[in-house]
């Protein structure tokens, strides 16, 4: 079925990229991987038409960590989430890698848990970018509590249009980028009056160890720069011991059981605090871990 062909799909991209590796790097291959993407969906260029297809293939779902949010997602009762293969889809390139249409684990814990404690970290002035957003929940949580600007960034166009459907299902505003961002050192080329993130949210890119690998010097940078950065993950590949050593664990939620069936097994998600000054192994209270944070600026 497709939703598991999908979850696979992101198990085996390490695999994938690992025997790539050495024909480009890491950055270039999110960009080459952006460019086809892009390519290949100029058909189409009418937003319109897109979110025909986004809206007769997917059904409006709750059933994930967080309710209290509805997005349009492949859920069991949608013909293309039982499809054996991309090839059923008659071709239309809009699906050809809907990541957008599942909501991930990873996701599911970052935005739970911006649900439950967004208010001690987020302020009317905040901006916020949402990397990988995919269905763009981790955004709408986001901007659910309070946070002033958010940006749900995705290499997938298409992934743009359905996350503009799912803040208008939920009622708010956040802005959309398919600019690849890791393609660049973070923010090179800042000027002092340009936009500064303050947070940055990384649901479920760990699954590609060749993105991780160019995530985290970046993510280095954001921190250097003043951003607090958080990641969710249930445990890819990309999530090494080297990377663990720089994150805090903050909370662990148990995934729903349409989700474990759905991700070969993963049985929790894990919200962390990125730092490379923090190894440490039992949580803290946000509070404290925020205070403690900002002494690090
Ligand atoms: C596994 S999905 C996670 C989506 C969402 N964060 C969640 O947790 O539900 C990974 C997403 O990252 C996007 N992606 C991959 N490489 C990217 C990059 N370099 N920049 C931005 N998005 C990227 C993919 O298109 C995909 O939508």
């Amino acid at each position: 079925m497709w939703a598991r062909i999908l979850a696979n799909r992101i198990r085996l991209a390490s695999f994938r990229l690992t025997a790539e590796r050495g024909k480009s790097t890491a950055a270039e291959q999110s960009t080459l991987s952006g460019t086809k993407r892009t390519a290949r969906k100029s058909e189409h260029t009418n937003n319109g038409t897109l979110q025909k297809a986004i809206l007769g293939s997917t059904e409006i779902s709750r059933a994930h960590l967080t309710p209290e949010i509805r997005l349009h997602l492949l859920t069991p009762n949608c013909p293309l989430y039982h499809a054996p293969a991309p090839s059923t889809t008659n071709g239309d390139a809009t699906f050809a890698e809907p990541f957008w249409s599942i909501f991930w684990p990873g996701g599911q814990a970052l935005a739970r848990f911006v649900l439950d404690r967004g208010d001690e970290l987020l302020k009317d002035e905040s901006v916020v970018l949402d990397l990988g957003a995919g269905c763009g929940a981790v955004a709408i949580a986001a901007k659910l509590r309070g946070a002033g600007h958010v940006i749900a960034n995705d290499i997938d166009p298409v992934a743009c249009v359905a996350i503009d459907m799912n803040a208008a299902l939920n009622d708010v505003q956040v802005s959309t980028s398919s600019e690849n961002l890791l393609a660049k050192p973070y923010k090179a080329d800042l000027q002092p009056a340009d936009e500064r993130f303050d947070v940055i949210f990384v649901g479920d890119l760990l699954y590609d160890e060749e993105i991780a690998t160019v995530l985290e010097p970046w993510l280095d940078e954001a921190l250097r720069q003043g951003t607090r950065v958080f990641l969710g993950d249930p445990g890819r590949h990309g999530l090494t011991d080297k990377l663990r050593r720089k994150l805090r664990k903050l909370e662990t939620y148990e995934l729903p059981d349409n989700v474990r069936r759905e991700n070969y097994g993963f049985d929790s998600a894990t919200h962390w605090l990125y730092h490379p000054s923090f190894g440490l192994a039992h949580p803290l209270r946000i509070s404290a871990l925020l205070e403690l944070h900002s002494s690090f600026r």
